[in-house]
């Protein structure tokens, strides 16, 4: 199975972004740190980060057919975008939401997701390991 892992603004700057919040780790760890796991649960794994809401619109649209899963990070747009929400329905890939920071647990405009009602279920503040249990529910769904 194959699963794409999207990840949106600002995550490139993981590592050096508020570490009391999201860790020391960089993105690039993560995704390495990913790898092994893909391995394990027979999943081929694209990761990619955007800054961008329409280039994030844009591959979750491509991805029907080409993908199996989605794991999606969209950071700030996650409270904002109507677009990715909208996409994310249309092409109706079972997806995992995931938050590095208990979104629940800080300031009120983080407490909402748009994207949330149209996904599989959400992991938030459970740092990077999030996306781990993240590929874990999707192999799971998509096994069962
Ligand atoms: C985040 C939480 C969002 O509220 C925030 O805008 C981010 C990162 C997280 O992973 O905890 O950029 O999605």
């Amino acid at each position: 199975m194959k699963v794409l892992v999207l990840n949106g603004p600002n995550l490139q700057l993981l590592g050096l972004r508020k570490p009391e919040i999201y860790g020391r780790e960089t993105l690039q760890d993560l995704c390495d740190r990913l790898v092994p796991v893909a391995e394990e649960l027979d999943i081929v794994l694209e990761c990619r980060q955007t800054n961008g809401e329409g280039q994030m619109v844009d591959w979750i649209g491509a991805s029907a057919g080409m993908f199996d899963g989605l794991v999606i990070n969209a950071a700030a747009y996650t409270h904002t975008s109507v677009a990715i929400r909208d996409a994310n329905e249309a092409v109706g890939l079972p997806t995992v939401e995931v938050h590095i920071s208990n979104i629940h647990a800080r300031e009120e405009f983080r407490h909402t997701s748009l994207i949330a009602p149209v996904c599989l279920g959400q992991i938030c503040g459970l740092g990077t390991s999030g996306y781990e249990w993240a590929l874990r529910a999707l192999a799971r769904h998509l096994t069962a």
